[in-house]
């Protein structure tokens, strides 16, 4: 067969990751292609020391790739919304197939992207987009093609895990962690992207499009970030058995007569027992629960240069081996056909129902207890664990944490503003989701 000539945009991290393990497994890339995959140009602004790119063509101007006429697969990884967008629009006019390991770009910008490449009969891959070298999006479009998705939950930011696994276990600053991600190439290039749940998000959207069918969403999603989540809420987490992971959650409702799908990102905590409580450092992993399978689970390194690469270049296999199919014979861009993609409802945060961890700094004296327990009964809030701590030297508060029943969002938040309320309790209440992923 013909071989099949690729052009990689961008040469940082990941663009020198895919560059050289295509070089380094050229043979068993090939072979399991049944062609010859070339990489025909590299388009970057810059050489990156990681990668010798020998004598490849190197394109300063990156639009020249998608405009020449020698490539039929142009490989995205420069990154954002504003140059790669641009480019990708360019080189689906020009008839090239893309492969991406863009999540903000599929996230806030494929509904049109797809729109686009259907029309134009190309595709569009980005098995890298969501947690780098795990194959989710393979998994959940076509090897759970069988099923009805309950729900799925995945770890799916490396650099927020990294930070909260080194807080917990080395009692490192929050800070001193982060600089280390980036340094590793974990982080995004504006790392509040990780720690705010925004890059969490984006790759959210994009596994619930394909668990549910329906077009992405982005603007949809509840997000909520770890930046706040203090070393002592970890501590006591774990007295009671449970770890604190920063969680994407996308889940038909459960709650009675509500009907929709919960697209959330938020610090959860969760038994300790579970598998997923247990991936730590850049580790990523996502649970997806299907009527016919049941829980399963993908584990694996969810960023880094040659994990991502590897994702991208299993893309670039499956668009080689299909490249001359007919392209009503592809699977779909969001795994189900573009006709049958439909609006599904999503739920405000507000009418989400989750189990909560509460912490409240409680005056040490009689009746207290009664009066928060009093509050929390009068929304239907029961308590199913609670434990009270010595007060800190020099300290009238003593801390009170409790784990609640699962309550809808907007009963707990009633709560949590009387309890504020409340003379006995200073500052606010700590509130955390849980949810047992059984
Ligand atoms: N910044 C991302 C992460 C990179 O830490 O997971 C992979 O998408």
């Amino acid at each position: 067969m013909k071989p099949v000539k690729i052009g990689i945009c961008g040469l940082g991290t990941v663009g020198s990751g895919t560059f050289n393990v295509i070089f380094r497994n050229q043979r068993e890339i090939n072979a399991r292609a049944g062609c010859d995959i070339t990489i025909a140009q590299v388009g970057a602004r810059r050489d990156n020391p990681a990668c010798d790119t020998g004598d490849v063509s190197v394109e300063r101007d990156i639009f020249a790739v998608a405009r020449n006429p020698e490539i039929d697969v142009l490989v995205e990884l420069i990154g954002g919304t504003t140059i790669a967008k641009d480019l990708v629009f360019e080189a689906i006019a020009n008839g090239k197939h893309i492969v991406t390991a863009n999540k903000a770009l599929i996230a806030e910008f494929g509904n049109e992207i797809f729109a686009a490449a259907e029309a134009k009969g190309v595709s569009v891959s980005f098995e890298a987009a969501v947690a780098g070298g795990i194959p989710i999006i393979k998994a959940i479009r076509e090897g759970l093609a069988a099923n009805r998705i309950e729900w799925l939950a995945g770890i799916i930011n490396g650099t927020g895990n990294f930070i909260l696994t080194e807080m917990r276990d080395k009692g490192r600053a929050f800070a001193d962690v982060l600089v280390e991600a980036q340094e590793l190439g974990y982080a995004e290039a504006d790392p509040t992207f990780d720690v705010e749940g925004i890059d969490a998000a984006h790759k959210l959207v994009i596994l619930a499009s394909l668990a549910f069918g329906m077009p992405l969403q982005f603007d949809k999603v509840f997000t909520e970030g770890i930046s706040n989540i203090a070393p002592e809420d970890v501590a006591y987490a774990e007295e009671l058995g449970y770890r604190i992971k920063h969680l994407g959650i996308a889940r038909a409702s459960q709650a009675e007569g509500v009907s929709g799908i919960e697209l959330r990102v938020h610090p959860t905590l969760i038994p300790e027992k579970r598998l997923i409580a247990n991936v730590d450092g850049v580790m990523n992993a996502v649970l997806v629960k299907g009527d016919a399978v049941g829980p399963t689970m993908y584990y694996g390194p969810g960023a880094g240069a040659e994990p991502t690469a590897s994702s991208v270049i299993a893309d670039i296999v499956d668009v080689a081996r299909s490249i001359h199919a007919d392209p009503s014979h592809r699977v779909a861009h969001l795994a189900f056909q573009p006709e049958a993609l439909s609006d599904i409802n999503i739920l405000p945060i507000a009418e989400v129902e989750t189990a909560y961890y509460l912490r409240l700094a409680a005056q040490d004296k009689p009746g207290v207890l009664s009066q928060v327990a009093s509050i929390l009964s009068d929304d239907g809030i029961s308590i199913e664990a609670l434990i009270q701590k010595e007060a800190n030297e020099g300290e009238e508060v003593v801390p009170l944490i409790l784990l609640t029943n699962r309550v809808v969002e907007k009963a707990l938040m009633a709560a949590v503003a009387r309890l504020e309320d409340l003379q006995a309790i200073e500052g606010s209440v700590i509130h955390i989701r849980m949810e047992s992923l059984g």
